[in-house]
């Protein structure tokens, strides 16, 4: 691949980059080299720049100054096919694939095979699609289907499966896995491992360490828009990652649990009997007491969605009931759930379709599910309005400029802890939370955790779920390991190990 002879270029150097976006510094004289073949991960906090040099690298947006290279040549990247001629394809943190089309459609756009008229072929793109998705280990994918249908984890690694297929020399990977479990991120990790046999280079985000260390050859910290070192993962511990990505050391990330004194003998301020919701929900009961972080663990699809949906009145339960505070209830959208006498309030699993209006500031977001509380003869105290939503989103660690802000100029991560701020307002005593840190930089994800802990601490119940293990099993009391629909496993104490979720997560484990 390498045409230069002796001294082989890095796949991509870019040198004094600059961007910012009105009086944000994105960007701040980034100079950074990737050698060729590379994994190379990029850390940072949420809003450290990472998704801004993926775009830049991408040809979406262009810097204000800097140079780029692309395997020792001089390059433009004006747009997006102009990177992509050159060797580079991107998974994009918020997932790219225009929902109502098809998988087809969207894996081929905009290069679909086409009669001489321009009409295109649509049968033999469907093979072609398929062909490539079963080369690539993923023939549970049906290529006719609308994307909309499908959960984030499979558009998540649809996002990834398409720019992987164009055969790209350098892949850009921005938070491939912040949706994906156990299962779909071992897929990815043997993709990436095949890509690095080939010699093609990647660059991948993650606020995982685990993964970042798996994964990865070297790594590059951006803080506050600035490269603060490249350096060969075996040479660096985790801790000093940490300080790096966060300009200080951290002792704890989780917080201690404190000891389940009233256990079985508070009342159960959320329980379910026997519920079956969507179809893959089957029969799940649980009971969720004051105080309580309870954990869902679970491969993707085996109803931990229909689940929450169904505990926020979004779907209707098919079977089983539903109680709060011992009362059996019907929730038949979202405002019974809100309801002042059941107070149920739900973190959705995708910030940018479920749980923010982009366009809209931060301050009208987090305030609108409790908004007639700031109604004063008539009309909305905004004083009032504004304070409360500041104490919000200095708990979750937003940068007060949110208030008059839109959501959408806000990063990944930061738009997520907008998400949370929004029920932290609501005062509602059931929290409902799925994958809340996903995306969430490791400084905040502490934060959150220390949230979640002083919410429970306060008399509040959370259900919790969340694709990533490690955080099931240090944050809450007891966690359910969904298996098919059913409760496969329900593990706490000593009980309560990764291996041991996994296992039942599989359908190892023994029915408890
Ligand atoms: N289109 C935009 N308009 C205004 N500000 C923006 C825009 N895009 C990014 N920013 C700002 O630039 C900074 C860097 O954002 P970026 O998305 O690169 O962060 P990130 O490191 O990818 O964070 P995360 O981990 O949350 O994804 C942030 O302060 C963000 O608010
Ligand atoms: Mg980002």
């Amino acid at each position: 691949m390498d045409e230069s002879g002796s001294e082989a270029p890095a796949a991509f150097e870019v040198v004094g980059l600059r961007k910012h976006f009105g009086a944000t510094i994105a960007l701040d004289d980034v100079s950074l080299a990737v050698g060729s073949g590379d994994v190379h991960a990029l850390l940072g906090e949420n809003g450290a720049g990472k998704s801004t040099l993926v775009k830049i690298l991408s040809g979406l947006i262009r810097p204000d100054a800097g140079d780029i290279h692309l395997f020792g040549e001089p390059a433009r990247l004006g747009d997006p096919r102009t990177a992509h001629r050159s060797g580079i394809q991107t998974a994009y943190q918020e997932i790219s694939l225009i929902k109502d089309l098809t998988v087809t459609q969207n894996m081929l756009l905009p290069y679909e095979p086409a009669h001489p008229g321009g009409q295109v072929r649509r049968r033999r793109s469907e093979e072609l699609v398929r062909e490539i998705l079963q080369n690539l280990g993923l023939d549970d994918i049906d290529p006719r289907v609308e994307v909309a249908t499908l959960d984030l984890s499979t558009q998540q690694r649809i996002e990834i499966a398409r720019a992987i297929s164009r055969e790209p020399r350098i892949l850009l990977l921005d938070e491939p896995t912040s949706a994906l479990s156990g299962r779909d991120v071992e897929w990815l990790h043997g993709q990436v491992n095949a890509l690095r046999e080939r010699g093609v280079t990647t660059v991948f985000i993650s606020h995982r360490m685990q993964e970042v260390r798996r994964f990865c050859d070297n790594l590059t910290v951006l803080r506050n828009g600035a490269n603060v070192g490249s350096f060969a993962v075996a040479d660096i511990s985790e801790e000093e990652v940490i300080a790096l990505v966060i300009g200080r050391s951290l002792a704890a990330t989780f917080p201690e649990k404190p000891p389940r004194a009233t256990g079985e003998a508070a009342e159960p301020v959320l329980s379910a009997e026997g519920l079956a919701a969507g179809g893959r929900l089957k029969d799940l009961s649980f009971a969720l007491r004051p105080g309580d972080v309870l954990g869902v663990a679970g491969l993707e699809g085996m109803g931990q969605r229909e689940l929450f949906l169904a505990l926020f009145g979004m779907i209707r339960p098919t079977a089983g009931t539903v109680s709060v505070y011992g009362k059996p209830v019907t929730l038949k959208s979202p405002r019974d759930a809100l309801r002042a006498d059941i107070g149920i309030s739900l973190v959705p699993e995708e910030r940018k379709t479920e749980a923010l209006a982009l366009e809209m500031t931060g301050r009208e977001n987090v305030s609108l599910p409790v908004i007639e509380r700031f109604r004063r003869f008539g009309v909305i105290d905004t004083a009032a309005e504004s304070a409360a939503v500041a104490r919000v989103l200095d708990l979750v660690q937003v940068d007060r400029r949110a208030l008059h802000t839109a959501c959408k100029v806000f990063s990944g991560g930061n738009q997520q802890k907008l998400a949370i701020a929004k029920w932290l307002l609501t005062e509602n005593r059931i929290l409902l939370m799925y994958d809340p840190t996903r995306g969430v930089d490791v400084g905040t994800k502490a934060e959150i955790y220390v949230m979640i802990r002083a919410y429970a601490s306060a008399g509040g119940a959370v259900l919790f779920y969340s694709t990533d293990v490690s955080e099931l099993v240090n944050l809450c009391d007891e966690v359910k390991v969904v298996y098919r629909g059913r409760a496969a496993a329900t593990l706490s104490g000593d009980a309560l190990s990764e291996s041991a979720v996994m296992r039942a997560a599989l359908g190892e484990g023994g029915s408890l």
